[in-house]
């Protein structure tokens, strides 16, 4: 199983605070299948962590977990917040974001959480992304006040190609009612969905076998199956690292 929105880098953002914590969820997450974590450090206006910075970070980690000979690797990527048409274009241009596996084959893209810092041209952006070649997986919209509210901003995002990731805490109903229901929604109304994790910290370190076994139970064992599959495809577009053993 991959997991591919994952806060797992030390002392990068608001993830662990330590190696040692991010070991021990990268241990939790062993034990129940995981073999790849994508990082996904947030990068904002606050924090604009670029790939550069992301892959010495992973790389760091990635020796961490082979000294402590843990199963599973980490791969680069972030979670970009569009706060700014032009300034997102202008580093998507220049190369400086770091994608999912470290190939702009798909990229995580967040909306603010306050609606009134959504960007206006953000569907416009979602189809110049997509005309790249690019697939965006838009993190937790059933968690994003905005994406929640604008079923129809949302509908056209998915028209224009994205991915809708659904976050696991959501699913099995430790975030909110409300987020429970509109993932549940959302996993009824559209095909190209993948569940993720987005943990933090040990504490909020759900992984992803409670939210494959929730859509089970509720969607099918064919649905569940339908989902990891697609997040696995990710793994088919990696960029080539010096870590990997294939
Ligand atoms: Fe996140």
């Amino acid at each position: 199983m991959i997991d591919i929105h994952c806060h797992i880098l030390p002392r990068v953002d608001d993830g662990p605070r330590s190696m040692g914590e991010s070991l021990t969820m990268l241990r939790k997450m062993a034990l129940e299948g995981i073999t790849h974590v994508i990082a996904t450090p947030h990068c904002n206006e606050n924090l604009p962590l670029f790939r550069k910075e992301i892959l010495g970070h992973v790389e760091k980690l990635n020796s961490g977990i082979a000294r402590m000979g843990i199963d599973v690797e980490i791969l680069p990527g972030s979670e970009i917040t569009l706060f700014n048409i032009r300034r997102y274009r202008k580093n998507f241009e220049r190369g400086l974001f770091c994608h999912l596996g470290d190939n702009p084959k798909y990229s995580l893209l967040e909306f603010p959480w306050q609606s009134d810092r959504v960007p206006k041209g953000a569907l416009e952006l979602a189809q110049w992304v997509a005309a790249q070649g690019t697939t965006l997986i838009v993190a937790h919209p059933e968690r994003t006040p905005y994406l929640r509210d604008n079923r129809d901003a949302l509908h056209a995002l998915v028209e224009a190609g994205a991915w809708l990731q659904i976050t696991v805490d959501s699913l099995i109903g430790t975030n909110t009612p409300v987020a429970q229901t509109v993932a549940e929604e959302l996993i009824t109304q559209y095909p190209n969905i993948v569940l993720a994790s987005d943990s933090h910290n040990f504490n909020r370190c759900s992984g992803l076998v409670a939210g494959y076994d929730a859509v089970s139970e509720r969607f099918g064992a064919e649905r569940a199956q339908d989902l990891k599959t697609r997040a696995n495809v990710i793994l088919q577009h990696l960029a080539p690292s010096p870590w990997r053993v294939l």
